[in-house]
């Protein structure tokens, strides 16, 4: 099959760390023919979408180490039709330009897109969990999405409890998070402002959540493939910090999923293959759900090390399922 990773640039992989790096070289030691694109890279040419890809060369042996592949890896350079392919996996660095999923609209019909255009689109931030159905309350923490300061500073007035959570609406990697307390309210109301207003010409909405208890100790990291957990780690945060994500210093340690856990999976599983979520990394704490992430989410070689797998071959087993019965289903049309 022939797959398309639209991806922040390859000189920027870090081959020991990076997953996507991990998906397509076993995607390439399967024999399949795996090119690389850029967003900025995305054209329409008489209504055709195309993108410059790097297409990379067939390797007579494809080596086994990681980095070792990385550096053996030669392109093809050319534009191509990204309706040709198979498989279009998404594999940018948030924040997402939604213009990219504009170019996408025209070949969605036709090629399987990882994740779907329409559920990049509506879960491509915080609303999307915010948003969560949960009418007994058991699976998100009390959530509150709004820029009216007033409103705000009432939810904290009247929270029960002294800790809450704020962050901003379009986050990634811990940015933005903090905890507000109201015996420091005095500060409240000039953080609000600022989270609000501090962007000149353009308010901003921010998240106000229940401080989940259990924090301290971390959060748990759950990879979703089609709407099934395939593997999981907890990261643990600095002291000092209350954000465990890696990118500002948290550590990860081997998790087990508990039956809690379990149950929101299957809950949000559900919701995700309906959105067209098929790869997703769900933060959990607690046994609450506190973001989905759907775009390039990160962990397997974390995941991969501390259990001794390989999540890889996974999604490539999936994706050949899937490229299979796609073409099944042609040739009966
Ligand atoms: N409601 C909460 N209670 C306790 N800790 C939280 C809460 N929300 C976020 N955190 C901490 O901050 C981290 C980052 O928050 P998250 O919502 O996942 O945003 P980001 O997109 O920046 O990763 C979480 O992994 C967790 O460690
Ligand atoms: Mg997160």
């Amino acid at each position: 099959m022939k797959i398309c990773f639209i991806m922040y640039p390859w000189h920027r992989i870090d081959p020991k760390q990076d997953s996507s790096i991990r998906i397509i070289h076993e995607l390439v030691s399967r024999g399949h023919e795996v090119a690389i694109t850029h967003p900025s890279n995305l054209t329409i040419r008489d209504s055709v979408t195309l993108s410059l890809c790097k297409t990379i060369k067939p390797q007579s042996k494809v080596s086994g180490n990681i980095p070792s592949f990385y550096k053996s890896v030669e392109f093809d350079e050319r534009m191509r039709p990204l309706q040709e392919f198979d498989v279009i996996f998404m594999r940018d660095n948030p924040p997402l330009d939604a213009l990219v999923l504009n170019f996408l609209d025209s070949i969605k019909d036709d090629v399987f897109i990882l994740n779907a255009v329409d559920g990049l689109r509506e879960a491509n931030n915080k609303i999307y969990t915010a948003a969560y159905y949960d009418p007994e309350r058991e699976l998100i923490p009390a959530t509150h999405v709004s820029k009216n300061i007033d409103y705000l500073l009432r939810i904290i007035e009247e929270s029960e409890n002294d800790k809450m959570i704020m962050k901003p609406l379009d986050g990634y990697g811990g940015s933005g998070v903090i905890v507000i307390e109201k015996s420091a309210m005095h500060n409240i109301k000039s953080l609000l402002d600022f989270y609000i207003n501090g962007n000149k010409g353009k308010s901003n909405y921010v998240i106000l959540q229940e401080y989940v208890e259990g924090a301290e100790d971390g959060d748990v990291r759950v990879l979703m493939l089609h709407g099934e957990p395939i593997g999981a780690l907890r990261r643990r945060p600095l002291k000092g910090d209350v954000r465990s994500n890696i990118s500002v210093g948290g550590s990860v340690e081997k998790y087990t999923l508990t039956k809690q856990d379990k149950i929101l999976c299957k809950k949000v599983g559900e919701k995700l293959v309906r959105d067209g979520l098929y790869y997703a990394g769900l933060d959990i704490i607690n046994g609450k759900l506190i973001e989905v992430n759907v775009l390039s989410p990160g962990t397997i070689k974390d995941i991969n090390k501390l259990n001794n797998v390989k999540l890889q071959r996974k999604i490539a087993d999936y994706l050949e399922k899937v490229v299979a019965k796609i073409h099944l289903e042609k040739a009966s049309k």
